[in-house]
């Protein structure tokens, strides 16, 4: 089968190919599926060049990449089960999160796939699973957000913030989303009753205090971030930004050993990929509060291309290799 493979950290073009390699084999608890599409998000690319340093420290591999081939989400049809898969059978539409992606064929789990859900397309429902665990995580359980609440969303239009915006929406807060001039429409048409143009109006200027504050961009200082919070407000960085070392971990770690002094609560958190929250975000979609954005499409074959596009950090919701 063709697939995307990398020996080595470096710039996706340098080091990603496609390559003719063994279809994977399954174990008895594992679905064989046959990729449609796989998403690409800012964790690629930080895969793929190994940078922050700290990522590598983060489990995939200090000097080389333990994976070989990347891609950690996908849609497709099964191709076949273990013994031990009841819940899907072959031509089954399904979605998930895995290793291996970008690849006609994938072996994954059978808890991390989920039946695709019939309203969107492929390519749609690939561009679910790490982003959109990341913002169900922030708000449900991080902000754990109330009906009635403001909810300020920095970098809404990007991977995470697409769907920050809209579970927030269907959790029945009312979001504020921040993002750049091209993307005010967008932001607006999925679901943000407020839009800030950051490239026109800084988020503290007018004076609105938001209960909640989901920083996806990562380039505000604490204090700043700390202004436009409500007394009792909580903040959630998910993103940093900058450093070839930390990437923002610095002004990470002084929010939290700052949040036991104040009455803010300020958090971080690293996101998990759980099928309760595949299946909770499936439903979200079948009931129409969610609908993915996808920006560009590239073949498999420019995955390295989709990766650098992906590294520059200014996606207007996901981006999609199809295979
Ligand atoms: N904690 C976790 O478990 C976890 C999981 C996933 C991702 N993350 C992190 O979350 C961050 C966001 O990920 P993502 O996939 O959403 O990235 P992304 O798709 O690249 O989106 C970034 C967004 O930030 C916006 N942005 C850039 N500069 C901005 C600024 N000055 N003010 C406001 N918005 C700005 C961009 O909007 P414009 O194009 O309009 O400028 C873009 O839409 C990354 O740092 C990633 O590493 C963390």
């Amino acid at each position: 089968m063709q697939a995307i493979t990398q020996d080595e950290y470096g710039a996706p073009g340098d080091v990603l190919r496609l390559q003719e390699i063994e279809k994977p084999t399954i174990g008895d608890d594992d679905v064989l599926v046959r990729v449609q599409s796989a998403g690409v998000h800012i964790g690629d690319w930080l895969v793929t060049s190994g940078l922050p340093y700290i990522v590598r420290l983060m489990g995939y591999g200090i000097r080389r990449p333990k994976t070989k081939v990347p891609g950690m989400e996908i849609a497709g049809h099964v191709e076949a089960v273990g013994k031990n898969v009841k819940q899907f059978q072959p031509s089954d539409e399904v979605f998930g999160f895995c290793k291996g992606g970008f690849a006609e064929y994938a072996s994954v789990s059978q808890d991390a796939l989920v039946l695709k859900p019939a309203n969107v397309t492929f390519e749609q429902a690939a561009a679910v699973p790490i982003s959109a665990f990341t913002a169900l995580q922030a708000i449900r359980d991080q902000a754990e957000v109330q009906p009635g609440q403001k909810v300020l969303i920095i970098g809404a239009s990007g991977g995470v913030g697409t769907y920050a915006v809209q579970i927030a929406r269907a959790f029945g807060a009312e979001a504020t989303g921040v993002c750049s001039t091209r993307n005010v429409d967008m932001v607006r048409s999925i679901g943000a009753s407020h839009v800030i143009d950051y490239t026109q109006e800084d988020i503290t200027q007018s004076g609105q205090r938001y209960d909640v504050i989901l920083d996806m961009a990562g380039n505000r200082s604490l204090s700043e971030l700390r202004g436009a919070l409500t007394p009792e407000g909580t903040l959630v960085i998910v993103g940093g930004s900058g450093g070839r070392f930390l990437m923002g971990f610095g002004r990470t770690l002084r929010a939290v050993a700052l949040s036991p002094f104040v009455s803010q609560n300020l958090r971080q958190f690293m996101s998990a990929e759980t099928k309760e929250d595949l299946i909770a975000l499936k439903e979200l979609i079948e009931d129409g509060k969610v609908t993915p954005v996808v920006d560009r499409t590239f073949p498999l074959s420019e995955t390295p291309e989709a990766i650098a596009y992906v590294g520059q950090r200014h996606t207007q919701g996901k981006t999609v290799v199809t295979v």
